[in-house]
């Protein structure tokens, strides 16, 4: 048997990969154009090993998909593959509906003639999991109770607009073609291989260069923060458990302003690696709100525990010191990815 995982260079692809391999041995097809957020160092630790097979290849390419679907005959497509950061979806959105939208829809048909072809126990057991986003969902308001899987799509940037897309698309090919699909919609993820584009990746970076740290308007936006094991876990769940054609929400319970998650990252750099210049606090510089920002996302997972006995393994605080300790652990990787393209993007959104 074999998964084939799509986007698997990227943060949460690489974390999942690397944890699949590290609970199983069955083996994993990595199937990733590597954009600028894909990056084969993170699998750096798989190199030589059998279970792993790396495709440079993009997802809008059907040709390609096609043979990858007839040679290692998966029992399951992980699709994590799109373009992911908000900032960017503003600044050029023609490459989220490229990805997201034409990709997933490309994606989809193959995986609709690879599935019809199918028999028997095989066909059985096929399965397309979707990995979405709770920002489909919208903004809510401070007294709201949190995301259900039943609330409305009501996507505010690109990006989201995109995502959302790419959910009602995998919702039809089940409801039309019968392919055996799920869907889970989770909210902020945090944890190694973050690309330093991201809130917290990006506080660390900047600390301990001693560069500002930007908070976008007011900084009392609210994230509901996961960290990114605990995603994967909830996403080996659902793929194993999940009732077709559902969605399921995954989150972590830590819904939290953004001020205080700079907060929080200063005072752990002023334990873990203090500065001479004094409290990395000072380095907070409030700056132009991102355009349509959403105020609050928050998710009930109540459903994914109740089905499928689903919880996250870390709390906030403990998943936040390894986060912080492991950028602290990783300057050489920090510093690679911290490439050309980078630069270019920092001054772009922030100069
Ligand atoms: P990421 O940007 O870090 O990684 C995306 C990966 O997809 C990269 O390796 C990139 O090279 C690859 N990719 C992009 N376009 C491709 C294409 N056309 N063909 C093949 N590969 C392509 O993203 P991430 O944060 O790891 O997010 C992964 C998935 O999880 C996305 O679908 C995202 O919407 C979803 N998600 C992310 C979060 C989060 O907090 N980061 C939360 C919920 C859901
Ligand atoms: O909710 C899930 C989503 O979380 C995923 O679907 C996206 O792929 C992922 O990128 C993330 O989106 P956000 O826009 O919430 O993440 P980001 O890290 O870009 O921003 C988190 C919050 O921090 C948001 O309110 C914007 C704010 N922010 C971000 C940056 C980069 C700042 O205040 N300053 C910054 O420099």
């Amino acid at each position: 048997m074999t998964i084939l995982v799509t986007g698997g260079a990227g943060f949460i692809g690489s974390n999942f990969v690397l944890d699949w391999l590290r609970q199983s041995d069955e083996p994993v097809v990595n199937l990733d154009v590597l954009t600028y957020a894909g990056n084969l160092e993170n699998l750096a630790s798989l190199d030589g090993d059998a279970r792993h097979s790396f495709v440079k290849g993009d997802i809008c390419d059907r040709a390609l998909i096609d043979s990858l679907l007839a040679t290692h005959q998966p029992r399951a497509i992980v699709h994590f593959a799109a373009e992911s950061h908000v900032d960017r979806s503003i600044h050029g959105p023609g490459a989220f509906m490229k990805t997201n939208v034409d990709g997933t829809f490309t994606l989809l048909e193959a995986a609709r003639a690879y599935w019809s072809a199918l028999e028997g126990d095989a066909k059985a057991a096929f399965r397309f999991h979707h990995v979405s986003t709770d920002e489909v969902y919208g903004s809510l308001k401070p007294t709201d109770p949190p995301f259900a899987e039943t609330n409305p799509y009501e996507p505010n940037s690109p990006y989201s607009a995109s995502k959302a897309a790419s959910d009602h698309l995998v919702r039809a090919w089940h409801h039309t073609y019968g392919l055996p699909v799920v869907t889970t919609n989770c909210s902020n993820n945090y944890g190694p291989y973050h690309f330093p584009e991201k809130l917290i990746p990006l506080m660390i970076v900047n600390a301990l260069a001693g560069k500002p740290l930007p908070v976008y308007g007011d900084g009392q936006q609210i994230r509901d923060w996961l960290y990114v094991t605990d995603h994967c876990s909830g996403i080996r769940a659902v793929l194993a458990g999940g009732k077709l054609g559902e969605t399921y929400n995954i989150g972590g319970w830590n819904e939290k302003a953004n001020i205080d998650i700079v907060k929080t990252v200063c005072a752990l750099l002023d334990e873990l690696k203090p500065s001479a210049e004094g409290p990395y606090a000072r380095l907070i510089t409030y700056v132009k709100d991102r355009p349509g920002h959403d105020r609050r996302y928050a998710i009930d997972a109540r459903k994914i525990e109740r089905d499928l006995g689903w919880r996250p393994a870390e709390t906030f605080d403990t998943g936040i010191r390894k986060t912080v300790q492991w950028y602290l652990d990783h300057p050489e990787w920090v510093a690679r990815v911290q490439s050309g393209a980078y630069k270019d993007w920092v001054s772009k959104q922030y100069n």
